[in-house]
């Protein structure tokens, strides 16, 4: 799965764990309401728990319908494959899946069948040429829009600076087109499952963003220098298909739904964790070319879409999602009412002390945001004194300016909603605190 994600929380999941764990049993629902790259989903999952996941950026429905709603390993329809290749890729990956660590328990259930499909058909991606596909199927949108050679590759910036954009070697970008082209054929052909069509997309965004020329998100690429990483070879390979596995079924992924409206779907759960975006950035745009993969073969017209695209990063304006989530001015009014929409007895969010809608992270710590947040969850809508907070060191690695890595505490703020307001929707204004 994917591990480059802004604000992603493999880092805490160990305490986040124990937190839910003193709110939740086995088998009770629980939901991630901003669970973007799924890490912590995925751990719910792992605990046992029946998931409910959302997010705005689509590529966490990809991975939520890959690895969070599956209970088993999904069968993939190998006559897909050329049948000149069909016996050595499935004799390779049978021979992979047999050994690499992923896989064991999936092997150990009787998926070794399936886990091998899944594999062949990814590493198929990573060996299929021009040759093999129809005329008229190859199409090169990524090399043509996302590396120097490309032939719609240029920019202008706001400022006025020109130049050519630089997301990946050529070499790579053709790869990604080629997987890019078999897979549309694949999936408008009718023959794709969704969960195998997730799951090969999912494996093909870990091999994109191991070689993305970025220093972490798509918003930008470097100007003038390759990082080391995106000279390397892409390498498509099928993800471990263990975390597939559960006793318990019903988990559920929202396709990049708002999550205000979402939350009013759910089903009555235990817990409510909610990770928001904590200042400006917008996800969408940071992660456009990931959600850009996941859309491509739903794409009707690709000509008319990619003839959309602008901004120095090469987004199609129409895939953008600007979030409330991102502006100090309604932030804590969204919290407050995706809180009281939503059928939850616990909510735990993650805050943290770096930079956020309320702190430059530059002048050292400043608690307004947790203080408004803590004014929120003792509020009306929760029962009086169940509010903690936990903090947990960790080094943040931001980039930008030039800082260098920095002890930032990441927050846990748990509390139990109001009985009436936990089994049925919250009240009217919740107790949600005025921001100015
Ligand atoms: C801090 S990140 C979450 C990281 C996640 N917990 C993880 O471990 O990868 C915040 C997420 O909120 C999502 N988001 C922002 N506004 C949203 C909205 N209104 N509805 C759904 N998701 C939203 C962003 O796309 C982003 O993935």
């Amino acid at each position: 799965m994917i591990q480059r994600y802004l604000g992603n929380k493999g880092r805490v999941l160990g305490q986040l764990l124990a937190v839910f764990g003193g709110h939740a049993e086995r088998g009770d629902h629980v939901v991630d309401l901003f669970s973007g790259s799924l890490a912590v989903s995925m751990a719910m999952k792992a605990a046992g728990y029946r998931v409910s996941a959302n997010d705005a950026n689509l590529l966490s429905y990809v991975i939520g319908e890959a690895f969070l709603v599956p209970s088993t390993v999904p069968e993939a329809d190998l006559s897909l494959l050329p049948a000149e290749h069909r016996d050595r890729l499935l004799a390779e990956s049978r021979r992979h899946v047999r050994g690499a660590t992923g896989f064991d328990v999936s092997v150990a259930a009787g998926r070794t069948d399936e886990a091998s499909s899944l594999h062949a058909l990814a590493a198929w991606l990573n060996e299929v040429t021009v040759a093999d596909l129809p005329t008229g199927a190859v199409r090169f949108d990524i090399f043509n829009t996302y590396s120097e050679d490309g032939e719609r590759s240029e920019f202008t910036s706001l400022r006025g600076s020109t130049g050519r954009r630089r997301f990946f070697s050529g070499a790579n970008a053709r790869r990604i087109d080629l997987a890019l082209s078999q897979l549309r054929l694949w999936a408008r052909s009718g023959r794709l499952d969704e969960p195998v069509r997730a799951y090969l997309l999912a494996s093909l965004m870990r091999a994109v963003e191991k070689v993305a020329n970025t220093q972490g998100t798509f918003h930008d690429f470097p100007r003038d220098k390759w990082d080391q990483r995106a000279l390397n070879p892409i390498r498509i390979e099928g993800l471990p298909t263990d975390p597939m596995l559960s006793d318990i079924a019903g988990h559920r992924v929202g396709k990049a739904e708002d999550s205000r409206d979402f939350v009013k779907t759910l089903e009555p759960h235990k817990i409510l964790y909610l990770d928001p975006p904590y200042n400006f950035r917008q996800y969408s745009a940071y992660y456009f070319l990931l959600n850009l993969l996941c859309r491509y073969t739903d794409i009707d017209d690709l000509e008319d879409y990619f003839s959309k695209v602008t901004y120095v990063r090469g987004q199609n304006p129409e895939d953008d999602f600007v979030s409330t989530f991102c502006r100090s001015s309604s932030f804590l009014s969204d919290m407050g009412a995706v809180m009281r929409d939503a059928a939850a007895e616990t909510v735990v969010v993650s805050y943290y002390t770096g930079r956020n809608h309320w702190s430059d992270f530059d002048r050292g710590r400043d608690d307004t945001g947790l203080n408004l947040l803590r004014e929120l969850m003792t509020g009306s809508m929760f029962d009086a004194d169940t509010f903690e907070a936990l903090e947990v060191d960790r080094l943040n690695y931001a980039s930008y300016g030039g800082y260098r890595a920095r002890t930032v505490q990441e927050l846990i703020l748990v509390a139990k909603k109001r009985k009436g307001d936990s089994d049925a929707r919250g009240s009217a204004d919740g107790g949600i605190p005025e921001v100015a």
